[in-house]
């Protein structure tokens, strides 16, 4: 990649927050965000306040990319329950795609994983695709890859800086210019030691991204 690396702070808030919880957030982190170009902040709501943050953000003119946390392996049509890319696309344009607790409750294999991303990339949705090794395939065309190993996830037991630069650096010698982030039990004490690896390009908070001042703060870490 040409100029200095992206810097992905991308905000998991899983099935949590009501919409007034989440135009709280909005409020609160938007104006204190840094309009550096190399940053992208990232907030992935649950779909029942996804309209509501799309709005908050333009009328704000907020720099934070509104994601999905799944999207549907189908395009339009009679698949009851599910949210698909061409549609989602007016509220998004990024979705985390094969996370580990949908591989694990949800059942999600390696082959749906693929069709999501597919089915992202035809909507212009920027896919971020969860592995939990090295080993783990990522979709061609998939071009932003977060490492999150499962016992490192919700646990406050994070993998070391060291150990996720290393499987970083394997996953982009696998997959060509692929950019990696970290994600487990990621803080505003630890973000700095991840983002400071060579290979990593940024991180991916669940629990600490939930309260506004933690999210802050874990921005403002990365700044400092
Ligand atoms: P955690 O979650 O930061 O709460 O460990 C990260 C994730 O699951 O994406």
């Amino acid at each position: 990649m040409v100029g200095p690396k992206h810097l992905w702070i991308v905000a998991n808030w899983k099935s949590n927050k009501t919409i007034a919880q989440a135009l709280e957030w909005v409020e609160t982190v938007g104006p204190q965000i840094p309009k550096t170009v190399n940053l992208k902040v990232v907030v992935c709501p649950a779909f029942s306040c996804l309209s509501e943050v799309k709005k908050a953000v333009m009328v704000g003119n907020f720099p934070i990319i509104v994601g999905a946390q799944n999207l549907s392996p189908f395009d339009v049509g009679a698949f009851t329950g599910e949210e698909p890319a061409s549609l989602l696309k007016e509220l998004v344009s990024f979705s985390i795609i094969g996370h580990s607790e949908r591989r694990q409750n949800f059942g999600e294999t390696d082959e749906m994983i693929d069709a999501k991303v597919k089915q992202a990339l035809a909507s212009n949705i920027t896919p971020l695709v969860c592995v939990q090794s090295a080993g783990t395939p990522v979709p061609p065309d998939c071009k932003l890859v977060a490492y999150e190993p499962v016992w490192a996830i919700g646990t406050g037991n994070p993998d070391t800086p060291e150990n996720a630069n290393q499987v970083a650096l394997k996953i982009k010698q696998a997959n060509s210019q692929v950019e990696v982030i970290y994600g487990g039990s990621v803080t505003a004490d630890n973000v700095k030691g991840f983002n400071s690896q060579e290979h990593i390009s940024g991180v991916l908070p669940g629990k600490a991204s939930l309260n506004p001042q933690d999210f802050i703060n874990i921005i403002n870490a990365c700044k400092e």
